[in-house]
Formats: structure tokens, sequence, C-alpha cells
């Protein structure tokens, strides 16, 4: 027996190569950025607790670290420094010869095709935890951008590929560009962690990246979650600063906002899948509850539908390795 039914979807789902045919979206190797940990005080890798499969690396396996990365297929890296010494104001940030412009050095030695992107940030190298220099309890917004100037010249200087500045501070963009240019580094794009939210899902990279504030929150530099037009100014206005690349950050709750930001600005689009996403699926996985391989492709998906072109993720290894095997 059949009804009149005009339209049947059904239709296009029939055979793996007529959804093959009619799919939207896809996924690739290209789209993945992979995120690295490199500790000054180390000399063995060790796991970070809350992330399986993460690691802090020392700067002597920087080198085998971005080759694997290369072996897989992923053109990209980022990383991040957890440097033996910090201070007040976190100059460690802008030492030529602090840990992430080692492992910048290392990373282009090793595999010079490798794009290296450098986190640009103080929450590392302060021993306070936030993401600048401090006037009280408040973060002094103008001379922070003073020290990104100088972090960002001697990352460039280091053979950085592409510099992305984290902070949530007001004018960074500008400041950098500025002082990039100055230092003769035009060609050195920025990528901008243009909307960032103050988040609980960042829990696990503070643990990973010790980088923790010692007192109060990040809520008077990051982002209100609950704001969505306030998404589209910033981003905006890193466009008009000069930004050459957009992120949103957290991904997986804010997809919502990675879509408006992608449809209100030109610019190719980051997306950050944040420790805290991470944390969440290798739990469940571990414990037997959700199919690791299928959650986590159906969550790249999910950052591709939603407008990303790229995709910085812990799981960046496990997907190229997926992608492969088809
Ligand atoms: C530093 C920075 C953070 C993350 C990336 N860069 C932490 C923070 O803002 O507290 C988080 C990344 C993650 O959770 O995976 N500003
Ligand atoms: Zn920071």
């Amino acid at each position: 027996m059949s009804f009149s039914i005009i339209h049947r979807p059904r239709r296009l789902r029939k055979t793996a190569n007529m959804r093959r045919m009619v799919a939207e979206t896809s996924v690739s190797v290209n789209d993945l950025i992979y995120p690295i940990f490199v500790d000054e005080s180390i000399t063995t890798a060790v796991e970070v607790t809350s992330m399986p499969g993460v690691k802090r690396i020392p700067l002597l396996d920087v080198a085998s670290m971005v080759k694997e990365v290369e072996d897989a297929g992923v053109p990209g890296v980022i990383f991040f420094g957890i440097p033996s010494e910090k201070d007040a104001i976190g100059s460690g940030g802008w030492d030529d010869a602090g840990i992430v412009q080692q492992a910048i050095r290392a990373a282009k030695q090793a595999c010079p095709d490798m794009m290296v992107i450098a986190d640009t940030c103080f929450c590392e190298y302060t021993d306070h935890g936030h993401c600048g220099v401090l006037h009280g309890e408040e973060v002094a917004n103008d001379e922070t951008l003073l020290n990104l100037q100088k972090e960002a010249v001697s990352y460039a200087k280091a053979g950085v590929d592409i510099v992305a500045p984290s902070g949530m501070m007001d004018g960074m963009i500008a400041a950098i560009r500025t002082a990039l240019d100055a230092a003769g580094f035009q060609d050195i794009p920025i990528m901008s962690y243009a909307v960032k939210y103050a988040s609980g899902y960042f829990g696990p990279f503070r643990d990973a990246a010790d980088c923790s504030p010692t007192f109060g929150d990040r809520a008077t530099y990051q982002m209100d979650p609950g704001n969505r037009r306030e998404a589209i100014k910033e981003a905006l206005l890193d466009v008009d600063e000069g930004a050459d690349m957009l992120m949103v950050k957290p991904a997986l709750a804010y997809l919502d906002i990675i879509r408006e930001v992608k449809d209100a600005t030109h610019l190719p689009m980051a997306v950050y899948n944040v420790s805290g996403e991470y944390a969440m699926v290798k739990a469940a996985a571990a414990n037997g509850w959700i199919d690791e391989k299928r959650v986590v492709m159906e969550t790249m998906l999910s950052f591709k539908r939603a407008g990303a072109d790229m995709i910085l993720t812990y799981h960046a290894l496990d997907v190229a390795a997926w992608l492969k095997e088809g």
C-alpha cells in the first residue's frame, strides 16, 4: 500500500553512494590544528591527568612531536609554553630565549613547511595567572598591549608563521599589527581569539598550562556566555583592526555564535574545541558510554556545518587517522 506523498526525502538516503552525493558538509585533515604544551621544567613527557592522550612535552620532544603531526597530514600546530619561572608582568613571554621561542625554532627546523602558531598571551607567564599586567586587582589593558607587542615581535623573530593573541585585551590586534609591521614582519598574519567567553570549559587546560588565576576570574576581559550581539561587535572590531583570521572559543556550546560571526565577516574562521569539551568525550568514552570515533567525527562535522574553516582540537591526530581509515 502507498500514500500519495509527493516529497519523499528518504529517496536521497537510500544507499551509501546516494548519501555521499548529497552530503553538504565534510571534514578534512586540512581543517585541523593541533595544540602542543611545551614545559621548560621537564625532561620527559608528562600526561595531563584530565586530558587523557595529551601531554606536556619537554623542548627535546618538540621536533619529533611536530614530525608526527606532519606525518598525520595535519597542516598546523599551536604552541602553549609553561616557563620555569614566572613574574608579575609575564616577562618570559617576550624573552627571545623563552620556551615558546625555542619551541618555534625547533619546530621550524624539523618541519619547515609546518604552520607554526603561537598563542600570544601572558597567563602562563604571570605569577598571578591573569592575562596581563595588574593595577591592583585589575588587568591594565593598555600596558598589557605594550607587552603583547614585544611578545608578538619576539615570536616573529623566532620564526613563527602566525601569532594568535588570546587575552581579549581591547585594541590588541591593532597594537600587534603596528608592532609587527614596524619590525619588518608585515607578512606575519594574526589569528585573533576575537570571541572568547569566560568559560568553565577551560578547566583542564588551566591544569595543563598551569595558568589558573590565583584570585578572581577572567570575567573583566573574557565575554559573558549569554552575549550574542557582543560577539559580532568583537569580531567586527578585530576585522577593522586588521585581523587575518578570527576565532570563536569555546566551540561546542557556541555553535550559534560561530554561524553568526561567519555570516557577519569574510575572514577564515577558526574554532577552538577546548580542553573541557575534550575531557568530557574522553571520560564518557573510557566508561564505554559513547562511541568515541563516532562522537568526535560528528562533533567536527558540527563545527564545519556551523561555519568553521579551521578546528583547533586535541583530537586532531585521531581525527587525521580516522579520516585515513575512511
Ligand atoms: C590563554 C588560553 C586559554 C585557553 C587557550 N588560551 C585559557 C584561558 O583563557 O583560561 C584555553 C584552551 C582550552 O581550554 O583548551 N589565554
Ligand atoms: Zn591568557
